[in-house]
């Protein structure tokens, strides 16, 4: 050690007087890590600018940096930069800091790559409702393809939150209600941003956000007080997280909100206890945005200071634009109120991404010019935005098989919405450097497809304001129509961040128009984009067709029309419940049975007088064009102990006519438990691509794991007794078979 301390201080002199950079030679030294030795050369301040983050501003020209922070970055007070791309600019970004600053450390830049840089996928709860995890995957691995050749270093994706209710906007950016999809999902956008190997020039780090519980926002408004028990949290909203890092995610970002009463950017039981200590995380964790400040408004804390110094010994590593740790960190370790060891740790935390990354070796390496041509936007990843967003249309009503449209007709079709030619909305919330030109909107789809189908468009009125005036040309084209395709839901900002809602149906006159065009009693055909599930009752009883298609990103129309003409035969499911209406709201497949069941007879169970218990559609539920029978439920063995593992089998036989794919679900209900268990609970699904007339066997294997829970002491365990074990086509699947474990 004390030779190790002697070689440091040496190293450390050559450091200043040379003025030296930190090139290959300054940071390995034998038996010490180099993030270490150069750890040793750096001052108090130099380790706080490592922990700071700033934002790059935008111009209609593209990325710009304020004077100020370029002189920061000069000054080796900022360590990241969020919001700057493209090979040029992150380029002239790092020459500052390589060149100008004392260490020459690599800056990091951040971005949110949430559904593809420049070509966009669906949003990411469109993404989730394909169910295909090798498709999620590779949308991701797109995204970091090109997000890294425009010089970016990391995606601050995926975002893990399980959300149950749809007024909270942010649904839209995650996988949406369900635990074990929400834990495949995340695992699967990890791998892809991260690749095989970081130190690839095209793979770029994740980060698992918002830690932890951000969905559970109270009445789905953003930002707001979470609530929970801890069984609920450990149980429904943290397994993604812990996904993530079983995919090797390497960064964490806090959330907004407060946790049972602490602000999760200062809360140590879940940065530490549960986030380094259980979960033994060794990457970076970053606030969302001002996070660290906020929690003055919280109230936890009486200043900027005093936040600075929780976050701090809470586990926070780098501060993303509040610049608490930039103003007053150095201040609070001359008081005593933080250690050195801590600022050290989370610098560490922050140089080991850099060194992992490979930045050390070539700080310019993402920055390319020449792979950002070739890559960004490239024809083949815009092919497989097509592909993913037909897998992500889930089919919702089809009353008598009226769709497909018949494509070799010459019948009339009136297109009317506010959203069948809006380019800019298709690329839904958080588009990264998506260009709104780019996409295809349901207009361009239809026309490019080439059928003998005879279109006309209307947009009959706007998303979301009273103006009628387009309602004639639109009655007048569905009158003289033989099909009536309504292109309705939301605009893209009506979901994402800081955008819920209190009422989730139709905004706008759009239920209006849709009432109008009903009444000339053409076949009506509604195509839904939105960020959400959306309380339609109206239109689920008097649409022939709905299509739900959320955001499908650059390439919405051309699937659009894939589906609507029968080149694509719909196979995406619901990753989230739809309400009949919002005072449903929060409703989940995986809810209590009760100790006062739904009993239609009975007034005094759980029930409303106004409506139903069940839900409008069901989590996993998802129509094909042709129809699937599954046979009867069958398993190698009913009682099973430890260490034996239990296969269930069945059936499925495509009898329609067309090619499908069907995604086949395994739920269970443990029948009793030391604390009362899901109704249902998702723990497996198959995707099966099965020709008509043809069948496939399917077959899970479950073992001890998967009937786990938390019982009555917080302990991990599973319990002898009977579970009930459902295999189908959505939630509300029923045929079951009971099984015993003992
Ligand atoms: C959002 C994060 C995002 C960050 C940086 C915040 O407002 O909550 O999800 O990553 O901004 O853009």
């Amino acid at each position: 050690m004390k030779n190790k301390l002697i070689f440091l201080f040496v190293l450390s002199i050559i450091g200043c007087t040379t003025a030296q950079k930190t090139t290959k030679s300054a940071i390995t030294i034998k038996n010490i890590h180099p993030v270490d030795s150069l750890l040793a050369l750096m001052t108090t301040e130099e380790k706080i600018g490592q922990m700071t983050l700033f934002t790059s501003d935008w111009e209609s020209t593209g990325p710009t940096m304020r004077d100020t922070y370029k002189a920061d970055i000069r000054a080796g007070k900022v360590g990241a930069i969020f919001n700057a791309h493209t090979a040029a600019y992150t380029r002239s970004l790092q020459k500052m800091a390589v060149e100008e600053t004392r260490l020459g450390i690599p800056l990091l830049f951040g971005y949110d790559v949430i559904h593809g840089y420049r070509t966009i996928f669906p949003i990411s709860l469109g993404e989730a409702a394909s169910w295909d995890l090798a498709a999620i995957q590779q949308a991701a691995r797109i995204g970091a393809i090109e997000a890294s050749a425009a010089g970016l270093h990391w995606t601050f994706a995926p975002m893990v939150d399980i959300a149950r209710d749809p007024r909270w906007g942010r649904i839209s950016e995650g996988a949406g209600e369900d635990t074990y999809l929400g834990n495949a999902v995340a695992g699967a956008r990890v791998k892809g941003f991260q690749g095989a190997n970081l130190t690839d020039n095209n793979t770029i780090l994740a980060c698992a956000k918002h830690f932890a519980a951000y969905g559970a926002a109270q009445a789905g408004r953003d930002y707001n007080t979470v609530d929970i028990s801890d069984r609920t949290l450990r149980e429904i909203y943290l397994p993604p997280f812990k996904a993530a890092i079983d995919a090797g995610v390497r960064t964490f970002m806090t959330s907004f909100n407060e946790l049972n009463g602490i602000p999760a950017t200062g809360n140590k039981y879940l940065l530490k206890d549960i986030l380094r200590d259980e979960w033994k995380f060794d990457g970076m964790v970053v606030t969302d945005y001002t996070s660290i400040n906020e929690m003055v408004e919280h109230g936890n804390v009486a200043n900027e200071k005093e936040a600075g110094e929780l976050a701090l010994k809470s586990g926070v590593d780098m501060d993303m634009q509040g610049a608490v740790y930039y103003k007053y960190l150095k201040k609070s370790l001359a008081e005593g109120k933080v250690t050195i060891q801590e600022i050290n740790q989370a610098a560490r935390n922050v140089l080991m991404m850099k060194y992992e990354l490979g930045l050390f070796d070539d700080p310019y390496k993402y920055s390319n010019v020449t792979r950002e041509k070739e890559l960004v936007f490239a024809e083949a990843h815009r092919k497989f935005a097509r592909r993913l967003a037909q897998k992500s249309i889930v089919l919702l009503k089809n009353k008598k098989g009226i769709l497909p449209l018949p494509q070799k007709s010459k019948k009339k079709v009136a297109v009317i919405g506010p959203l069948a030619d809006s380019q800019k909305d298709m690329l839904g919330s958080w588009s990264a450097s998506g260009h709104a030109e780019d996409c295809v909107t349901l207009k361009k789809g239809l026309q490019e497809a080439g059928s003998d189908l005879i279109f006309s468009f209307a947009k009959g009125c706007n998303i979301y304001d009273g103006d009628q005036s387009g309602f004639a040309e639109a009655k007048k084209m569905a009158n003289d129509a033989d099909y009536i395709i309504l292109s309705l839901g939301e605009n893209r900002g009506m979901s994402g961040e800081a955008a819920s809602r209190s009422n989730i149906g139709l905004p706008g006159h759009q239920l209006e128009l849709a009432k109008m065009c009903k009444k000339t009693g053409k076949p009506m055909i509604v195509v839904l984009s939105n960020g959400r599930p959306l309380a339609i009752p109206w239109i689920a009883e008097n649409a022939d067709a709905i299509v739900e298609t959320w955001f499908l990103g650059t390439e919405a129309g051309h699937a659009m029309a894939d589906v609507l003409l029968g080149k694509y035969n719909p196979s995406g499911k619901l990753p989230v419940t739809f309400p009949r209406n919002v005072g449903q709201v929060p409703i989940f497949y995986n809810a209590k049975h009760t100790g006062r069941p739904f009993d239609a007879k009975n007034k005094y169970t759980s029930k409303y007088l106004d409506v139903p218990n069940t839900p409008l559609y069901p989590f996993g539920y998802g129509l094909s064009y042709t129809s699937f029978d599954y046979g009867k439920i069958t398993t190698d063995k009913r009682r099973f102990t430890q260490s034996d593992s239990i296969n269930i089998s069945v059936i499925i036989k495509n009898t329609g006519d067309y090619d499908g794919t069907e995604t086949v679900q395994l739920y269970i209900h443990d029948l009793v438990g030391s604390v009362t268990r899901p109704v249902k609970e998702l723990k497996g699904f198959q995707q099966v691509k099965i020709k008509k007339g043809a069948y496939k066997t399917v077959t899970f294997t479950l073992t001890k794991e998967d009937f786990m829970f938390y019982d009555k002491n917080m302990k991990w365990t599973i319990e002898p007794g009977k579970f009930d074990i459902y295999v189908g086509t959505n939630s509300s699947a029923k045929d079951k078979v009971t099984i015993t474990y003992f």
